[in-house]
């Protein structure tokens, strides 16, 4: 990254502003294409799902978020990177966070990390901020907790509506510089973005959230195992690209392809 990169107080500074704009990213293309167009760019452990094919982001390791962090890091200007702590990197004790995102932002360049939870993960959220790793939060379904929750749920619902409330204002107590609040009724979201100094960035939340984000491989219709209620397509990259690769298959067959302009002569022409 530059050093005209966007910075999480920049970010920050975003709250109640224009909406925050965002998405994941996992490669230099994808990286260099949104570049211009997003404040911050995620590389989000999604990319176990959308990338490797696993069932879950549970099976995301340090080094495929190093190897995809530096990735992204080579598109990106002015866009800030924030990287996805994966499971079992951060949860163990305040110590084993600060040493797996110190790595992972020396490593890759990032302006900072995220990782999920609320109040069980303010105190080290405090004390990585105390030391110099700014920290975007992750609230409401957190799909690293998948098998506690039961599943990909809404979040927040009824009884469990006071303890989100707690869970962003402990992560806004903590010092993260932005949260990310993962399906949880649309009002509610409304709720917790009046109630937290910091920009919240909704992701099947809110219009009304200061910030949305998107995982790419989803907006761009290239995922297609399965689509979630809050993704919208903006393209079919998954269909146009599968139709192309029949195309090509067919082509090959036929010895349609190459053609003349896609071979060499034997002499250079002048
Ligand atoms: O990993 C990811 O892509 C994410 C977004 C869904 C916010 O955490």
């Amino acid at each position: 990254m530059s050093a005209t990169a966007k910075m999480p107080d920049d970010i920050r500074a975003a709250k109640g502003r224009t909406p925050l704009v965002s998405l994941t990213a996992y490669t230099t293309p994808m990286a260099q294409m949104m570049d211009e167009h997003c404040d911050f760019v995620l590389v989000g452990d999604s990319v176990g799902m959308v990338l490797h094919g696993l069932p879950s982001t549970l099976g995301v390791t340090m080094e495929m978020m190093i190897m995809h962090g530096q990735a992204v890091a080579r598109g990106l200007r002015r866009a800030m990177m924030v990287i996805d702590m994966p499971f079992g990197s951060y949860e163990e004790s305040p110590q084993q966070a600060f040493r797996n995102a110190a790595r992972l932002m020396a490593q890759t360049s990032a302006g900072a990390v995220k990782l999920e939870g609320g109040v069980v993960m303010a105190e080290t959220i405090a004390f990585l901020v105390a030391r110099g790793i700014p920290v975007m939060a992750h609230i409401g379904l957190t799909p690293q907790s998948v098998n506690t929750l039961g599943g990909y749920k809404v979040q927040g619902r009824g009884a469990a509506r006071d303890a989100l409330l707690a869970d962003a204002d402990a992560v806004a107590d903590a010092g993260a510089f932005a949260v990310v609040l993962e399906k949880v009724p649309a009002r509610l979201a409304d709720d917790i973005t009046a109630r937290v100094a910091i920009p919240t960035i909704g992701i099947g939340a809110s219009v009304g959230c200061d910030g949305q984000i998107l995982v790419v491989d989803d907006m761009l219709g290239l995922f297609t195992a399965f689509k979630a209620k809050f993704v919208k397509r903006y393209a079919h990259l998954g269909t146009d690209g599968a139709a192309a690769i029949a195309a090509y298959a067919e082509e090959v067959r036929g010895r349609r392809f190459p053609a003349a302009e896609h071979v060499f002569a034997d002499e250079a022409q002048a």
